[in-house]
């Protein structure tokens, strides 16, 4: 406040300095005022660029995440589609009586994590690295079993702390099948139908919980639609919600269905992520390429293929790791043809 002041006087005295001052000087000077000016007003364009801003209204272009997630999201029209269809509910919907939870499920490198992390950049244009955007992983952030009291107080005061300061916060949950139950509890009253707690809405809060809890369940649907030969962009939502409650409710090992998100309908959306088929490992190394300013080249991506496993056995439909060990493949392949050249 004292520097808002200062620049304030600054800028009435401009007038009786300036005569004082050379021309550049003065202009100097009236920018370097200008500048503070509006790096101290709360939402200015200058301050939202430099400093993070919590935009008091969802700025979420739907559009154009649309746009990113049909470029660049391979092989999940579920996924995408059930994320559009959350997303334009929440913040179309000025009436919403709870935070938005969705809930990821799939093998791993489906791109659980690659959409979360378009979505959050629609939000907060420094996605994951913005200061409104919280990922927590359970063994890196909550290893310790006997620590979970305290754990479970840090977490909420964490969740309280950055809601009150941006109400738009996200927070990711990733590995949710080897959280303790006790801390998915301490995180169920933001996630419930409550207008505040204790004068703080979470209404405007998006929590994300990744698992791979039910995988392999989805993974079974999608090799039988496979082996009865229909596409695999027929497979609805329908086709797999009741696998997917049914067969995570009954994996006692799976971490959330501990506890009582699922009864209480706290999760808004479950989103399936199906297993990966080689082509779709191939558009990943072809844009793990160009992101890398590489030259389109079908030798090098099928070189990179060969090297992945698909399952099952006879057939070798799906892919063990999605698009996970991609970047890693090519890195050898790429040092490789490096040292050739
Ligand atoms: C935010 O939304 C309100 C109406 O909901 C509007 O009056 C206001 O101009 C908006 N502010 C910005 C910065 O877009
Ligand atoms: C949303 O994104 C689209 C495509 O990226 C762009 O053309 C449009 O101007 C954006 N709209 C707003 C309101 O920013
Ligand atoms: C916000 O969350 C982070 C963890 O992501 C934590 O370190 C920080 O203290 C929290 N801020 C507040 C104000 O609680």
């Amino acid at each position: 406040m004292k520097l808002l002041n200062a620049a304030a006087a600054f800028l009435i005295l401009l007038p009786t300095l300036a005569p004082a001052l050379d021309p550049l000087s003065a202009s100097l000077l009236v920018a370097t005022a200008a500048v503070t000016w509006d790096l101290l007003s709360p939402q200015s364009w200058l301050r939202c660029s430099l400093l993070e801003c919590c935009h008091v209204n969802n700025t979420l272009n739907y559009s154009a995440l649309k746009v990113q997630l049909e470029s660049r999201l391979f092989g999940q029209h579920l996924a995408r589609d059930v994320v559009l269809k959350a997303v334009q509910g929440f913040s179309t919907n000025p009436g919403r009586k709870k935070p938005l939870a969705l809930s990821l499920h799939g093998w791993a490198g489906t791109g659980k994590n690659f959409l979360s992390q378009l979505l959050v950049e629609h939000i907060h244009p420094a996605g994951l690295r913005s200061k409104f955007v919280h990922l927590f992983l359970p063994t890196l952030h909550f290893p310790h079993d006997s620590q979970v009291k305290l754990y479970k107080d840090q977490l909420q005061a964490w969740i309280r702390g950055n809601v009150s300061a941006c109400p738009h916060s996200v927070f990711i949950f990733d590995e949710m099948d080897k959280m303790h139950p006790g801390l998915i509890d301490a995180i169920k009253p933001f996630l419930d139908y409550y207008e505040q707690i204790d004068g703080v809405s979470y209404r405007k809060a998006i929590f994300i919980f990744l698992s791979n809890a039910g995988g392999d369940l989805i993974n079974k649907a999608a090799l039988e639609f496979w082996l009865s030969g229909r596409q695999r962009e027929e497979i609805q939502l329908k086709d797999l919600e009741p696998v997917l409650s049914v067969g995570v409710f009954n994996n006692k090992n799976s971490g959330l269905w501990h506890s009582s998100l699922i009864d209480r309908n706290l999760i808004d959306y479950f989103v399936p992520f199906l297993p990966l088929e080689r082509r779709h490992v191939g558009l990943c190394i072809s844009a793990e390429m160009q992101a890398r300013g590489l030259p389109p080249d079908e030798r090098l991506v099928q070189a990179v293929l060969e090297e992945m496993t698909f399952f099952p056995r006879e057939q070798e439909i799906f892919s063990d790791k999605g698009c996970k060990t991609v970047q890693a493949k090519l890195d050898i392949h790429e040092g490789a043809a490096g040292a050739r050249r």
